[in-house]
């Protein structure tokens, strides 16, 4: 991807539930303007009866203490920079729990719960705080929940049309294109064919 881009870009490697890695790769960056926090994803449906403790303890990593690690790692730089921006990616299962989704659920909403006062905290700071939350995405998400199991995943958007990466990351580009002093809070964005977490609409043909 950096070399898509040109010279400007530099690819540089992270795993958000590492301490030392979120240290080299923010001491890495001289200064930060804009942090995209797009890191996580979910593992497994089951019940709370039947909850996995390992997969639960991934997302709470991944999801939580990774947006955790690199948003108090680069907040210097963000505040330093006079124009600061931190967007999270969070999504609709952080206002909508549904069954088979608790950890996930939990995640999300925890992250909410950071972003929300983050923004209180930075209060008079020159820093936006930013929260997307997706409904159905076709990415690889579905294949990492079901442990690699591609049709299980392909089973998730049969017969309706998900959103795509790119439809995200048109929300991404106009929310940080706003006037410094526009902050957008939060943006839920789902597929025309869900209107609920699990209230979707498919064609049968
Ligand atoms: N797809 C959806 O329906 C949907 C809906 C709402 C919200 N979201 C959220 O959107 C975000 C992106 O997910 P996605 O749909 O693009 O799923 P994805 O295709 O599985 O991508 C997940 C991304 O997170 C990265 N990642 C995972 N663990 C990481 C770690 N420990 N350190 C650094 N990077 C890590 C992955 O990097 P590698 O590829 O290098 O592992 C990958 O780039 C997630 O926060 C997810 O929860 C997705």
């Amino acid at each position: 991807m950096a070399a898509s881009i040109g010279p400007s870009a530099r690819a540089l490697e992270l795993d958000v539930t590492d301490a030392s890695s979120v240290d080299a790769f923010c001491g890495a960056i001289e200064g930060c303007r804009l942090l995209v926090n797009n890191a996580g994803g979910a593992l497994g449906r089951d019940a709370v009866a039947d909850a996995d403790e390992a997969q639960w303890t991934w997302m709470y990593e991944a999801n939580v203490l990774g947006v955790l690690r690199v948003t108090k790692a680069l907040l210097p730089k963000l505040i330093v920079s006079g124009d600061g921006h931190v967007i999270t990616i969070g999504s609709i299962a952080g206002i909508e729990p549904y069954p088979g989704g608790a950890g996930y659920n939990a995640a999300k909403h925890a992250v909410r719960a950071v972003m929300d006062v983050l923004r209180m905290e930075l209060l008079g700071q020159p820093v936006r705080v930013s929260e997307i939350d997706p409904g159905m995405v076709e990415t690889e998400f579905s294949i990492v929940r079901f442990g690699g199991d591609e049709d299980a995943a392909a089973k998730v958007y049969e017969g309706m049309t998900p959103l795509t990466a790119d439809d995200i990351a048109d929300c991404i580009a106009w929310v940080a294109t706003r006037p410094s002093h526009v902050d957008i809070d939060q943006i839920v964005v789902r597929p025309r064919d869900q209107a609920r977490a699990t209230m979707v609409h498919r064609s049968s043909s």
